[in-house]
């Protein structure tokens, strides 16, 4: 298992360019099921879960090229309606491609994804949609069986705004007879994005971007061209980058206002931000402010920030409340800064977090994703080296980052093979 590698304490500057959002990309490639023909999708981001619904794509039927940033779909030939458990464990974002068989093919067997490093993630929203479609679904031996001759149009309320569940019954409902409502829908820009997508394949969908998307089905729909959005989460990460280390840097190819929440906050804890039509420029103060941050669905502040906030604040002058609301047990990265000496405490869904002056470099372990981004940004600015292990988890969600940073002038690289 590869691990990353930096030695601290070079203040990040010039420009680096953002890649195509991943939450955006996999519930489009999942779309591409509910029409027949070759699709091109453009901006793609060279990831691992990338490759996985490529895979799973493939193993349903569709024939998937990518190359510079590029996909190329032929759904075609599909005809094989399952996502197997040895796929779904290892990217719970499978699950999309359940309301797209279910609503051209009338039939799914998708495995239940498993347990997660940041929390319960039942899929309970996702298959009470399905239902309320129409659809029959049942659970067997760990594998959700959906079916429906014809899924009909109706209306899909939901108890918490879940990104996953809107984008699926979204796909389901594109393609149903009548009409569906879905209330309480997630607002976040990747699942505006897919109506966009599904808008352009000839879905009828109006409310984008609201918290209720109203879908008239239609009979058919074609195969089409598309550029992905900016990956929003990226852009944040670059931005905390350039405050956290003491640096400069202009961020360009994004979309200044997918991270305003952020932009915010940074501006409370001093930080310059600048913003230009796809740029932003980011340029650290003399002296960091302690600033709170509670996560929430969109447009309140992105859970899958709060721990890069959080390393940023291990540095600010004083103390912070980091409060997390959507996964109340997304802390497995505190016991890792607390390894490079920070001071932090935990009480259920709320840290506080005490600025230290300094960190001081050693081995870390990433246990998802985003844990593993506030790690590389601790070893940014920690004295010495350290070590980030298991980094498989950041090549799921970040493009090159390593070479992304080394452009930026930090010193960092890549271990290929070790523990
Ligand atoms: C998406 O996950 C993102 N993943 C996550 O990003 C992100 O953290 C999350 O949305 C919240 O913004 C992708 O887009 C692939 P949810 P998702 O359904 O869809 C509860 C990253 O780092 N819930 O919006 O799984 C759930 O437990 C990843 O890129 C139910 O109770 O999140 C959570 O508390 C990590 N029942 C809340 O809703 C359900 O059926 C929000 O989850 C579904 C969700």
């Amino acid at each position: 298992m590869d691990k990353i590698v930096i030695k601290g304490g070079k203040p990040l500057k010039g420009a680096v360019k953002i890649s195509g959002a991943k939450n955006a990309v996999l519930p489009m490639m999942a779309a591409t099921l509910l029409a027949e023909g070759r699709f091109e999708i453009r901006n793609v981001p060279d990831l691992r879960d990338v490759k996985t619904m490529a895979h799973l794509l493939r193993i349903i039927g569709a024939k998937v090229a990518f190359a510079e940033s590029r996909l190329v779909i032929d759904t075609s030939d599909c005809g094989f309606y399952e996502a197997p458990y040895e796929l779904v464990k290892t990217m719970r974002a499978s699950i999309y491609v359940l309301g797209p068989l279910l609503a051209r093919y009338g039939q799914a067997r998708v495995s239940l994804p498993g347990g997660c490093a940041i929390g319960p993630r039942p899929v309970d929203l996702h298959l009470k949609g399905m239902e309320d479609l129409k659809a029959t679904v049942v659970l067997d031996k760990g594998y959700i069986v959906a079916k429906a001759r014809k899924l009909r149009g109706s209306s899909v309320s939901f108890d918490v705004s879940s990104v996953g569940a809107t984008g699926n019954v979204l796909m389901a409902s594109v393609l149903a007879e009548g009409r569906t409502v879905i209330n309480n829908a997630a607002r976040e820009p990747e699942i505006s994005a897919l109506a966009e997508f599904l808008v352009k394949m000839g879905a009828e969908i109006e409310g984008i971007g609201s918290g209720q998307l109203r879908i008239h089905g239609v009979s058919k729909l074609e195969p089409v061209s598309f550029d992905v959005i900016p990956d929003r989460i990226e852009t944040g990460t670059f931005m905390i980058a350039a405050a956290i280390t003491g640096g400069e840097v202009e961020i360009q190819k994004t979309d200044p206002k997918l991270v305003a929440s952020l932009t915010s906050k940074m501006r409370m804890a001093n930080v310059m931000v600048e913003e230009g039509e796809s740029v932003i420029f980011c340029k650290a103060p003399e002296r960091l402010k302690p600033t709170n941050v509670t996560t929430s669905v969109y447009p309140g502040f992105p859970t899958d920030l709060q721990a890069q906030w959080m390393t940023l604040m291990c540095l600010a002058d004083g103390s912070s409340v980091i409060q997390e609301t959507i996964f109340f047990d997304r802390f497995a990265h505190v016991a890792e800064l607390r390894r490079l000496g920070a001071q932090i405490q935990v009480n259920e869904n709320v840290s506080i977090v005490t600025g230290v002056g300094k960190l001081i470099g050693a081995t870390v372990m990433s246990s998802d994703l985003r844990a593993s981004a506030c790690l590389i940004l601790a070893g940014l600015i920690a004295q010495g080296r350290t070590d980030v292990l298991r980094i498989y988890h950041l090549d799921r969600g970040y493009e090159k980052i390593e070479s992304k940073l080394v452009g930026l002038g930090a010193n960092t690289w890549r271990e290929e093979g070790s523990s």
